[in-house]
């Protein structure tokens, strides 16, 4: 078996600055890092790659062609429809997702890992031929769809990291470092009534993505949030203080979900036998870091914490107000941090760590209000439903976004650890299944002011 090494890992690179340098050209470098990322996370022997490692996820030999299918369909065929396909139709339909569900894809004759790169690098090498051919003749008219594509491919590494995360052999993966996390008060900041420009800039954000769009003005009430996200130290003070016993901090909901699955902690979490736990990480048993942000719980969990702490989660609308507004200047920042690129000083993001920071990592990395850590680490559940914008209309990839708007959603905001800089901003809107937990999911608190 090949080992991965992490440090392979390139998501923080030429793209951290996100698609703000000119022309194609930070989209060509976005999806050359997010091809070194692919690469690294399969490379690994044909049985772990058309393993099914949960039936949450798909075998990573299936996300490996489909990023490469994806990129044909959408960068190639709309330009050339006559063109013979990498992907031929009869085996371009096994990776639509829509069609065969993740639990599904092993059954499936999917491509083997070396046609799958044969196809990825044959695909990438006509859409650089064809990016710079439609950039010559209709300057701009391929930015936003190469982006797109690049930060889908981003999303899916994402979600190979999460497999990986679920693999239960002997590691393939190695940690990088975090920055060591400092005290910080875990006090609630506030953030004044006002009106707000929620939504992004597609001027300063042309990578934007259908649901993020279009901008527009809202008041938001006064409101408190958690400076730091919720850490696993708070989260043990929980689970021994009986909150996965008492059905009244559950929504009904989720109390018949707790007891249904089972749950008694954070995924992966066992007693130590000594009063503290453990948990397993990529193939790693280790001590549950008190300090370090909890991840892999649910909605429903997160909800039910919050009960107990006396808070509640945060609206989509008031996480993006304390992630993105500037009240002194009275305008959104690119960043939480402002207009500067996301730098190692001050998120964690692009894949390499393989887990969150301990709260108080980034102090560069604070909003305007103050709050830290909204960027990387963990991604952050809010009581949000996904619905449209007001004005909504469908990107490109038109069944993006649209087909979930009103289902059984809520809302995630902020990137975890595994998130590409490139793929994410305070604008971005993720959302699952109330259900889910092997996603990098954690939660802030907010309180009403
Ligand atoms: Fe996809």
């Amino acid at each position: 078996m090949t080992d991965l090494d992490t440090n392979d890992l390139d998501t923080t690179g030429p793209t951290a600055t996100g698609p703000t340098a000119t022309g194609l050209d930070a989209a060509v470098a976005a999806l050359e890092s997010a091809r070194r990322t692919t690469l690294a996370l399969t490379d690994a022997d044909d049985a772990e790659l058309t393993a099914q490692h949960s039936p949450l996820m798909s075998p990573l030999v299936w996300d490996l062609a489909h990023v490469g299918q994806q990129e044909e369909h959408w960068l190639l065929q709309a330009a050339d429809p006559d063109r013979t396909p990498v992907f031929h139709p009869a085996v371009a339909c096994l990776y639509d997702a829509f069609e065969h569900p993740r639990a599904t894809r092993t059954r499936l004759p999917l491509l083997d890992a070396t046609a799958s790169r044969r196809a990825l690098a044959e695909v990438r090498g006509r859409v650089l031929d064809a990016l710079e051919r439609a950039e010559r003749t209709s300057p701009g008219s391929t930015r936003f769809s190469a982006g797109m594509v690049a930060q889908h491919e981003f999303q899916h590494d994402e979600t190979m990291l999460a497999t990986h995360g679920l693999r239960t052999g002997a590691p393939l993966l190695t940690a990088t470092p975090t920055p060591p996390g400092r005290p910080v008060r875990p006090d609630a900041v506030l953030v004044p009534a006002g009106p707000f420009p929620l939504g992004a800039d597609p001027v300063a954000e042309p990578w934007a993505l259908d649901n993020e769009l279009p901008q527009h003005l809202v008041h938001v009430p006064a409101f408190r949030i958690g400076r730091v996200p919720v850490t696993n130290g708070e989260w043990a003070a929980f689970v021994e203080a009986g909150g996965y016993d008492e059905p009244r901090l559950w929504s009904p909901a989720g109390w018949a979900h707790r007891v249904a699955a089972g749950l008694r902690a954070p995924l992966s979490w066992e007693p130590d036998g000594a009063g503290w736990w453990t948990h397993r990480r990529f193939g790693v048993v280790r001590a549950v870091d008190p300090a370090e942000p909890v991840q892999h719980v649910d909605f429903h969990e997160a909800q039910a914490y919050a009960r107990w702490a006396g808070a509640r989660l945060p609206t989509e609308v008031e996480w993006e107000k304390a992630c993105a507004w500037d009240p002194a200047a009275g305008r959104r920042r690119r960043w939480p941090w402002g207009e500067a690129p996301a730098t190692a000083e001050r998120a964690n993001l692009g894949g390499t760590a393989l887990g969150p920071a301990q709260v108080g990592a980034y102090p560069a990395g604070a909003s305007a209000h103050g709050v830290e850590q909204m960027i990387g680490d963990v991604w952050e559940w809010t009581t949000s439903g996904f619905e449209p914008w007001p004005g909504f209309s469908p990107m490109l990839y038109d069944t993006y976004s649209a087909p979930f708007f009103g289902g059984d959603y809520r809302v995630l905001r902020g990137g975890s650890w595994a998130t590409a800089a490139a793929a994410v901003r305070p604008s971005f809107r993720n959302w699952d299944h109330p259900v889910r937990r092997q996603v990098f999911t954690g939660l802030r608190l907010a309180w009403d002011a």
